[in-house]
């Protein structure tokens, strides 16, 4: 009796109740060459953080997450019990205990990809001071449609890369016409907006672009690829030059899957304005099951919310991030998609801090606008559907 109640008092160790925990939620980022700061796939390099680990997984900063509603596939939050375990495992100065044997927590090997796009040599990245957007046109000369399953972009240097956007340039349009295929460029700023469809996202910590079956994204024949690249200097110079690995469905699947955006190019955020608000809102114009979203603000954002507004004028919260961190663009993917019908409102609201007391706030004084670099705001609510097959962004904008 006694050994019994002591094994159940004795405090969780390392290796048969925390090991488990971080192989699941935590290494991911933090493993070399990742873009966590530190790795924790050992007890010797875990046991220096395990105060710090305590405090990061108490306060929820730890994985990182800031849906405060909504249902999504791809939320890594800890249960309470998993928190609970680490926090008495660091309050008893995190005891080693025996290895176990476990199986290799290994994330499952993809296929090789159908096809690797690169770019032909690296862009160099300061120590300090942004880069403006660096774009690269890839020419992959497809002569028949394509239906992407699967995308990861893989920069070579993760820590860099604020985020990665994979346009595709149908053949014959006018963005970024004048520019030559294969080498990194800048654009002007009326030349940053495009209509073009999103192939993926590449924001730290977002894995592979990966769709449910029967689905996938359209690329037609002649198309070109463009890499859209906001770098982050992070004090030390370095080089990247990034991939993008795409995988191929082997037959048409059923739906074409689109990106689009609630976008408010309009905003005026006043100086020193504590809690700024902007709303943006647009109608589907057909039937569409709404699978994802990814909200864009910058440093000052504060909370974006996504909501569907009835026909009476009930409105229903789809998504709210809060805080918003403009250092985790994170992709929330709804657990179940959810169909729309045509005419469905969609509304995004955002909130901004634009006061002295916000600690990322570039400039309190300035009176903020829209604009791409960071010391400006954007609001973009990403978001995902599924349509018909036949059907790509313009035809599904086709007034019907
Ligand atoms: C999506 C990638 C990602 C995941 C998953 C992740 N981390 Fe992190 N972690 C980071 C990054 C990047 C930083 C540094 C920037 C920051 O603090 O936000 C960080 C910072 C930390 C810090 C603070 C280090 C310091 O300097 O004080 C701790 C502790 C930590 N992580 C622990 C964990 C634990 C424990 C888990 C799992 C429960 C986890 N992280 C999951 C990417 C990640």
């Amino acid at each position: 009796m006694l050994l019994l109640a002591a094994a159940m008092l004795a405090a969780p160790d390392y290796h048969s109740a925390i090991a488990p925990i971080l192989e699941r939620r935590c290494t991911g980022c933090h493993r070399k060459g990742e873009i966590g700061p530190m790795p924790l796939e050992t007890y010797r390099e875990v046991r220096p953080w395990a105060r710090a680990i305590r405090e990061a997984v108490l306060r929820k900063k730890m994985p990182p997450w800031f849906a405060v509603s909504g249902k999504f596939a791809n939320d890594p939050s800890l249960t309470k019990e998993e928190i609970a375990l680490i926090e008495q495992w660091a309050d008893a100065k995190a005891p080693e205990g025996k290895p176990q044997p476990r199986p290799a927590a290994k994330p499952p090997q993809l296929p090789a990809a159908d096809l690797i796009l690169s770019t032909p040599a690296p862009i160099r990245i300061p120590a300090k001071s942004e880069l403006e957007y660096q774009y690269i046109i890839l020419q992959p000369g497809f002569r028949e449609e394509r239906w992407v399953t699967r995308a990861d972009v893989r920069p070579t240097d993760r820590r860099a890369v604020h985020h990665l956007v994979v346009y595709v340039r149908p053949p014959g349009a006018s963005w970024l016409a004048t520019h030559a295929p294969n080498q990194f460029f800048t654009a002007k700023p009326e030349e940053g907006v495009t209509t073009a469809d999103i192939l993926a996202v590449y924001t730290p910590g977002s894995g592979p672009m990966s769709l449910p079956a029967d689905m996938a994204r359209r690329i037609a024949p002649g198309s070109d690829i463009v890499l859209q690249i906001h770098y982050n200097p992070y004090g030390r110079a370095s080089q990247d030059q990034p991939q993008v690995h795409l995988w191929f469905a082997k037959t048409k699947p059923r739906y074409n899957v689109l990106t689009l955006q609630l976008n408010q190019p309009r905003l005026l955020i006043p100086p020193f304005a504590k809690d700024h608000a902007e709303t943006v809102s647009g109608t589907l114009p057909g039937d569409a099951l709404l699978l994802s979203f990814l909200p864009h603000l910058h440093l000052r954002g504060k909370s974006f919310e996504y909501r569907l507004v009835a026909p009476g004028g009930r409105i229903e919260s789809l998504l709210k991030v809060e805080p918003y961190d403009f250092f985790w663009q994170l992709q929330y993917r709804l657990e179940t998609p959810r169909p729309l019908k045509k005419g469905a409102r969609l509304q995004a609201e955002a909130h901004w801090d634009n006061s002295a007391s916000n600690p990322r706030n570039p400039d309190p004084s300035a009176e903020v606008t829209y604009c791409e670099p960071s010391r400006c705001e954007m609001m973009i609510g990403f978001f995902d559907v599924a349509v018909p097959a036949d059907m790509d962004k313009e035809t599904y904008f086709l007034r019907r």
